[in-house]
């Protein structure tokens, strides 16, 4: 539990002393840092959050782990890949490839796994042929690709509806600046291309941006509704993408789950009415699911003075966790003092600090704002061996990091029942070098 805020010293409430009632101190030691954990219950809650919706497909992307996807599979949860990795980490946790026939409900079956893309790699179009999974396409040429190797098969259209929204420009997914789906005007010509390779258009899916906001989320689905009349009656289910916000910054809250789910509701209802049967309504939610449920717990290895700033170094850098470097992302960030002394006394007094990791780039800074300035947060008066935790790491953080400088992946833990599995082993230096040859 973090501490509660202090009115006298805010740092107070940013020392960490547990992640779901295992000690911090203790994980570390265990399994050694820089360390993702996540708290499996977090994971469960935020699946069940979203239980209205008749399917929630995990955009596997945010958090890979084959033991987060067998977490989420437990609790109903179906899976989207956009790999043929991705779609073999499906299988290995557990997710069948095969759509069952029929359902318990009048709906339409929902397909266990969905490969979405805008393109087959060679390997990608194998792998689904091979397993005969549901694609869901962003480009006319798929669907030839698709028909030549799985004739009469049910596609489903990504559609770019025009616009997008997103808090960078790197993660809007719609308009004229995306590459992603087919651009709206040319539905009509898709359809015509899906009818000649003998393909049955049963799925329309959008996703215009990742962490934007319910409002420009919800104009999606006016713009689905609108490309839905041209599909027509083939149509069996709709998907309203992803992009569900989560809290990052203080003050930052959940956004209202259920005024988005009764706008899609609607939305469906209206559809059922023209076509005559059920639609299938899904959701495709990465971050939501895991974000919050994830931390990365580093090392300080120095402090240092440099003029006016202090900096403290720790054992994670970009290479463990991009978001700040990528988009100046913001992750809370909290303190677990080494010393039992101070670990169990009262947070110690707050300073301005920017935290960066070992890298040989001086854009190696967790405190960066878009742009790549550096920036300071309070955090309470740190000393080499002390963690730092960096929170809401659960959602593109281990699945973005990278080998560079050489620099093993970290070990990954999943908390559950107050007892915290390691579920990816640490690469070793071996590893680094294992399918290289002189
Ligand atoms: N569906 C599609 C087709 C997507 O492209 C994405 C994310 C999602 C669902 C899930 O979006 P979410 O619910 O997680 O926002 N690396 C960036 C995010 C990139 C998102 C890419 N696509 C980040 O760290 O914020």
């Amino acid at each position: 539990m973090v501490n509660s805020p202090s009115a006298a010293d805010p740092a107070a409430a940013l020392v960490r002393r547990t992640i779901a009632g295992v000690s911090v101190a203790e994980l570390a030691q265990a399994h050694g840092t820089p360390l993702y954990v996540y708290d499996a219950a977090t994971i469960r809650r935020r699946c069940r959050d979203l239980a209205r919706w008749d399917t929630v497909r995990f955009a596997q992307k945010a958090c890979s782990n084959i033991a987060v996807l067998d977490l989420v599979r437990r609790e109903g949860v179906l899976v989207d890949a956009v790999s043929a990795g991705e779609i073999h980490r499906a299988l290995a946790a557990g997710y069948p490839a095969a759509t069952p026939r029929g359902t318990a409900d009048d709906l339409p079956p929902a397909h266990p796994i969905v490969y979405t893309a805008d393109i087959f790699d060679r390997e990608s179009l194998e792998v689904v042929v091979r397993h005969g999974i549901h694609v869901n396409c962003g480009s006319s040429d798929m669907l030839e690709q698709l028909s030549a190797r799985m004739p009469g098969a049910e596609v489903t259209l990504r559609v770019n509806p025009g616009f997008g929204h997103g808090p960078s420009q790197k993660t809007n997914t719609g308009g004229e600046g995306s590459k992603h789906g087919i651009w709206h005007a040319d539905v009509p010509d898709a359809l015509r291309r899906a009818e000649w390779s003998g393909l049955a258009v049963t799925g329309l899916h959008m996703h215009i941006g990742s962490g934007t906001d319910l409002a420009h989320l919800a104009e999606v689905a006016g713009a689905l509704e609108r490309v839905a009349e041209e599909i027509g009656r083939s149509l069996t289910t709709i998907s309203a993408g992803g992009g569900l916000p989560v809290p990052y910054r203080p003050g930052e809250v959940h956004a209202d789950l259920g005024g988005y789910f009764d706008l899609w509701d609607a939305t469906r209802r209206r559809l059922e009415a023209r076509f005559g049967h059920r639609l299938r309504l899904e959701l495709e939610p990465g971050r939501y699911l895991t974000a919050e449920a994830g931390f990365l717990v580093t090392e300080i290895r120095a402090v240092k003075r440099q003029g006016s700033r202090t900096y403290l170094l720790v054992d994670a850098g970009f290479n463990t966790l991009a978001r700040p470097v990528m988009y100046g992302a913001y992750h809370p960030m909290s303190l677990c003092p080494c010393d039992p002394l101070v670990a169990e006394g009262p947070a110690p007094r707050s300073t301005e600090v920017a935290v960066g990791g070992p890298l040989c780039e001086s854009g190696d800074i967790f405190t960066q704002t878009d742009g790549g300035f550096v920036a300071t947060r309070p955090l309470p008066e740190a000393a080499v061996g002390d963690l730092l935790v960096i929170e809401v790491a659960g959602a593109y953080g281990f699945v973005m990091a990278s080998n560079y400088n050489s620099k093993p992946l970290p070990a990954e833990v999943l908390v559950d029942g107050g007892y915290g599995r390691l579920v990816r082993r640490r690469q070793s230096v071996g590893d680094l070098v294992s399918g290289e040859t002189v």
